[in-house]
């Protein structure tokens, strides 16, 4: 460490110890638990203040039945990648931030030392100062939810288009719903009764609510070819990629960030056009952190175009409630957890 404050060598942190079946059943806190090792020289080291969970926390450790948890993350871990935090010390090789500055940004994947715990170290260039005036609470929850909402919809749209953002109202959606209407878009999005004010009020222009209508690639076909990009968070309804010509420009993506059941995915990406499959380009969406993103995130934080909607909030004791939660796929917008206080 060149530049550092005294660290600890214990910390309280969430932990697994085993990723095979439910995570939150595996996760158990440790208040003596070890802290990461000092920042290697492009590392910052990092007093986490908040953090939010993403669906990715407690479904990639399970992937390959846990054993990819074992091999790539290594046990025991501490999960989640979203975090606000304050730079206790910074390595030899890092000029952009110094200690006592505090950041926001995530993970690109589950790690050791994940931000349900008291400390990480992390890449410096990963990560983006927090705005004066913007809250640890709200640079806490944009890590990899608002960086894809943000690289969903960047570089596709320009202004004018139309943008049909499948699943609104989750941590992702209302994100995506508000980084649509900043770049000029007119967005027409789809969730549940309940939301249908919350995804107006953050500026969908059309709203379609999925429990109240039988058809919805039907409702969307009757609008003609309209929209230039499609935006789908859900893989619901199943058919919806299939009928997408009736209502995508030819030149259009469908753009699949995520799915409730994996088993969408073959039908959408294997079923080739000729033997029937959906006619328009589809692409799989990954997320790519990319400080700059995290960055143009927080002067949008700052300046008012980007809110965050806290679907709940959660003492760092009660992290397993706030997975249970984050598990039911029915928050709305994002799941947050006060690890310190200031
Ligand atoms: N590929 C990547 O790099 C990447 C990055 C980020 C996220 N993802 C994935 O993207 C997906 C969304 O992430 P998220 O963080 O937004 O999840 P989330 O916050 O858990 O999403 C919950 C939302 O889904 C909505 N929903 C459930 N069923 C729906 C339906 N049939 N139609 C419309 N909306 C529906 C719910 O709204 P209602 O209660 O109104 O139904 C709820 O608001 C997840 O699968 C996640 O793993 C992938």
């Amino acid at each position: 460490m060149s530049n550092s404050a005294p660290t600890p060598t214990t910390m309280k942190a969430w932990l697994y110890n085993s990723a095979s079946g439910d995570l939150s059943k595996n996760l158990y806190l440790d208040t003596s638990a070890r802290t990461p090792p000092s920042p290697a020289p492009h590392e910052i080291y990092v007093q986490v203040l908040t953090a939010s969970l993403n669906p990715a926390d407690y479904k990639v450790p399970t992937w390959v039945f846990g054993i990819a948890a074992q091999i790539v993350i290594g046990l025991p871990a501490s999960p989640g990648m979203d975090f606000c935090g304050r730079i206790l010390a910074t390595g030899s090789q890092v000029t952009q931030f110094s200690p006592g500055q505090l950041v926001f940004g995530c993970h690109s994947r589950p790690m050791k030392y994940g931000s349900l715990a008291e400390y990480l170290s992390i890449s410096a260039d990963l990560v983006a100062a927090v705005p004066e005036g913007v809250s640890p609470e709200s640079a806490g929850a944009i890590g990899i939810a608002g960086q894809s909402a943000y690289q969903s919809l960047n570089g596709y749209v320009k202004e004018g288009d139309k943008v049909l953002i499948v699943g609104g109202s989750g941590g992702c959606g209302l994100f995506a719903i508000q980084i649509a209407k900043a770049l000029g878009c007119h967005v027409t999005t789809t969730c549940s009764t309940r939301n249908v004010e919350l995804c107006r009020s953050l500026g969908a222009d059309e709203v379609i609510d999925y429990t109240a209508v039988d058809d919805i690639a039907g409702t969307l076909r009757e609008q003609g070819v309209v929209f230039d990009h499609i935006v789908d968070h859900v893989g619901l309804p199943k058919d919806l990629y299939y009928h997408c010509h009736h209502f995508l420009k030819e030149d259009g993506v469908f753009l699949q960030i995520g799915a409730l059941s994996k088993s969408i995915y073959p039908g959408r990406i294997g079923w080739p056009s000729i033997l029937g499959g959906g006619r328009r380009k589809f692409r799989l969406f990954f997320f790519a952190n990319t400080q700059a993103h995290v960055a143009v995130i927080g002067e949008m934080l700052l300046k008012g175009t980007l809110k965050v909607h806290v679907d709940s909030e959660y003492e760092f004791e009660n992290a397993i409630k706030a997975f249970d939660r984050l598990a039911s796929d029915r928050t709305r917008g994002k799941v947050l957890i006060r690890v310190a206080k200031e």
